[in-house]
């Protein structure tokens, strides 16, 4: 049996809903999936969810919960009534609060895919040292990939630069979800680490984040599609 090929998340990073609303009708039937994060989410809250699910999308939902473990597990349980597929919280929280959002979400939506966020690619040594961690990023990044695994987490977001050792080293059948991913030529924008589709797919990634390239390409559907086409074409 062929590998399924990595697939394409688009991430909404708009200012309002309806310029959200005229991307998505342009990409309706291209695209499965979109990510939803804090900027929208917290502006519009579940009924943009539900809005952007009825439009036949499969909802990634990127709040990188960060509490104590009580709170994370009952936020999971709040969300639990949202059509999502996908959720984010900070493997930093510790086992402990992994572990019972892990538990929340078998309880109530056993089909949610939970995905731990590591160190955020905005830390350097210096910075990571600066809030108390000696250990280097890179270290850092595998070591609290593990404790998401080990508290029964099956994805980890990372960027394309970590995928390669992770996927080494962690059991196959971890969801790796990659963003910081530019076609060849594109406009990298601010991301320097960047990947293309087609390496983020042969370096392991099961999803790949793609913003601007999409959003503000003069035909996003067909920026889209050129993704797609691209990650086929890696399998
Ligand atoms: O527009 P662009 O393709 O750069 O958007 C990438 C998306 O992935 C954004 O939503 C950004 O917040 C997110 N992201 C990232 N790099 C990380 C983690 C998340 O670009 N390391």
């Amino acid at each position: 049996m062929s590998k399924q090929a990595c697939r394409l998340i688009l991430a909404l990073d708009l200012p309002d809903s309806p310029s959200a609303f005229d991307i998505l009708e342009k990409t309706s039937g291209r695209l499965e999936w979109v990510k939803i994060g804090m900027q929208m989410y917290y502006k519009y809250g579940a009924q943009f969810v539900n809005d952007v699910s009825r439009m036949g999308y499969k909802v990634f939902l990127d709040l990188k919960l960060y509490d104590i473990p009580n709170t994370v597990a009952s936020a999971v349980k709040s969300l639990s009534d949202l059509p999502i597929g996908m959720l984010t919280l900070h493997a930093s929280g510790g086992e402990e609060m992994m572990g019972r959002a892990v538990e929340a979400a078998r309880e109530t939506r056993p089909d949610l895919t939970l995905l731990a966020v590591t160190v955020l690619t905005s830390f350097d040594a210096p910075s990571l040292g600066a809030t108390g961690v000696a250990a280097n990023p890179a270290d850092q990044v595998e070591l609290l990939a593990r404790l998401a695994l080990k508290s029964g987490i099956k994805g980890l977001v990372c960027s394309p630069l970590e995928l390669g050792r992770l996927s080494k080293v962690l059991p196959q059948d971890t969801v790796f979800v990659t963003p910081g991913v530019r076609p060849a030529g594109a406009d990298l924008n601010e991301q320097k680490r960047v990947a293309t589709p087609e390496d983020a797919a042969k370096a392991g990634a099961g999803y790949i984040v793609v913003g601007r390239p999409i959003l503000k390409a003069p035909n996003p559907a067909l920026a889209a599609e050129e993704i797609t086409r691209q990650l086929e074409a890696a399998r």
